[in-house]
């Protein structure tokens, strides 16, 4: 009896270990793969998407990176297989802090033993997942598709895998989250004080989401999606939402929707 008992908790405290900490990322189809097919309908925006964007080859060099799509940008230079140097203020190359503090949400599918990742920029694998490819027949297969963009607490998971700045993996210390896969529940290992809502020095673009993630897990039905297109790169649907204290974020609580407070984005976890 006391060994079947014990046998029970390795194998719960093994299903525990394979939900919340992978030994590795699964095998998964790369975005030109997806892109034979869905040439059509993403591909073209998909070019000028921030997230595909993040990381860029500097045109003419094979060595030479950009980090940042919108103009907040850094200088990376390859160092090795799935590995960048960053260039700081006064010029000089760090070997190890991009593997250490940035890869896990500017690259893709980061190895959490040699901090390595399997892409530069952001893939698909990034939000959809694993995907199966049977899902050309039956789109519920597929995170995100129209049948499954619903759950607001699985989207602030995806989301907030990069979103949520701040956040540290209970199981390595990093800022960024250890071989979190869409689908998973993100904060079985990824530690992020949502009461920094209420924090006056988080800016309006970091405080929006943190309070839709604290709503979401609450309960709320409101997700990203409710008011973010990813690929049509669009937050238009927004304003179609019922007026809560999310808005306030960034609104007035009085006179019309067209005034915005005025606000800058800062992370200490972006230097920038
Ligand atoms: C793997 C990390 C990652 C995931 C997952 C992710 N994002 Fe992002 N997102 C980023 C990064 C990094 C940027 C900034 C890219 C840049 O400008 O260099 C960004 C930018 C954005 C922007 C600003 C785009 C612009 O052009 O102004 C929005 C909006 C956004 N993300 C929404 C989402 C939503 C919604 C989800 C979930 C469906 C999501 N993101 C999932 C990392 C991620
Ligand atoms: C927890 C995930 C996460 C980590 C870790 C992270 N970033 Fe970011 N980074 C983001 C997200 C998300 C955005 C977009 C935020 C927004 O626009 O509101 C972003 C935006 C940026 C931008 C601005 C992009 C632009 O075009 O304006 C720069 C530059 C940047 N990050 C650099 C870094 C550097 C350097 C590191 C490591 C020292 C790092 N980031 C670590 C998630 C992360
Ligand atoms: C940053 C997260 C993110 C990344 C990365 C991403 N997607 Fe999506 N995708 C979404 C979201 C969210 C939706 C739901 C509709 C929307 O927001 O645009 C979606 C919807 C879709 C759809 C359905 C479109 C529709 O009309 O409903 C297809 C097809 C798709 N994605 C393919 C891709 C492919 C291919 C890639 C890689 C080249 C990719 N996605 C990368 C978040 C992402
Ligand atoms: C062999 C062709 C093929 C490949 C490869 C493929 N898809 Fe699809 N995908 C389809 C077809 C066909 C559909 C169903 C029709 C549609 O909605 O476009 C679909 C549907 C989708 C949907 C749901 C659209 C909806 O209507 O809700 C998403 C999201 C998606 N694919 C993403 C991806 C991603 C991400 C990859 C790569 C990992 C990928 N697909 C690879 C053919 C493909
Ligand atoms: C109630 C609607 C709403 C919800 C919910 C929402 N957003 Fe936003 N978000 C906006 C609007 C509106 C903007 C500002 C307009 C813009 O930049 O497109 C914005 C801006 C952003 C930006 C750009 C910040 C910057 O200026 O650099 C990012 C990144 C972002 N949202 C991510 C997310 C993520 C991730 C979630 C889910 C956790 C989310 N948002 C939930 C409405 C919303
Ligand atoms: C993260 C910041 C952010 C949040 C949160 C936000 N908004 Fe906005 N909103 C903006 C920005 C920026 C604009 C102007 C650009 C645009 O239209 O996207 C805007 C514009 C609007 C407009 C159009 C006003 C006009 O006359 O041009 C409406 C309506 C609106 N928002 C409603 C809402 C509602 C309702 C909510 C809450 C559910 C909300 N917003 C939450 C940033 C935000």
């Amino acid at each position: 009896m006391k060994s079947q008992a014990w046998l029970t908790s390795l194998a719960l405290a093994t299903t525990s270990l394979v939900s919340a900490q992978r030994p590795a990322h699964p095998e998964f189809v790369h975005g030109e793969e997806c892109l034979f097919c869905h040439r059509n309908d993403i591909g073209a925006s998909w070019q000028k998407n921030a997230h595909a964007n993040t990381v860029r080859e500097k045109p003419g060099s094979k060595d030479s990176f950009t980090l940042g799509a919108r103009g907040g940008a850094r200088e990376l230079r390859k160092a090795g297989y799935g590995k960048f140097a960053i260039r700081e203020a006064d010029g000089s190359w760090n070997e190890t802090k991009f593997g250490d503090r940035c890869a896990g949400c500017h690259t893709t599918a980061v190895d959490g033993e040699s901090k390595t990742f399997q892409y530069y920029g952001i893939d698909c694998y990034a939000c959809h997942g694993a995907v199966n490819l049977e899902h050309t027949n039956d789109t519920s297969l597929i995170l995100l598709s129209k049948k499954q963009r619903s759950d607001a607490r699985k989207i602030a998971s995806i989301c907030g895998s990069c979103h949520l700045r701040g956040g540290q993996s209970k199981a390595k210390g990093f800022p960024y989250p250890y071989h979190f896969v869409p689908g998973d529940d993100l904060f079985a290992d990824f530690q992020v004080d949502l009461s920094k809502v209420d924090d006056p020095a988080l800016n309006p673009g970091d405080r929006h989401v943190y309070r839709n993630v604290r709503d979401a897990l609450a309960g709320s039905e409101l997700s990203c999606l409710s008011c973010h297109s990813v690929h049509q790169n669009s937050s238009d649907k927004h304003r179609r939402v019922l007026t809560s204290n999310v808005c306030l974020d960034c609104h007035f609580e009085s006179g019309p929707k067209k005034n915005v407070k005025k606000y800058q984005v800062s992370s200490a976890t972006c230097e920038y």
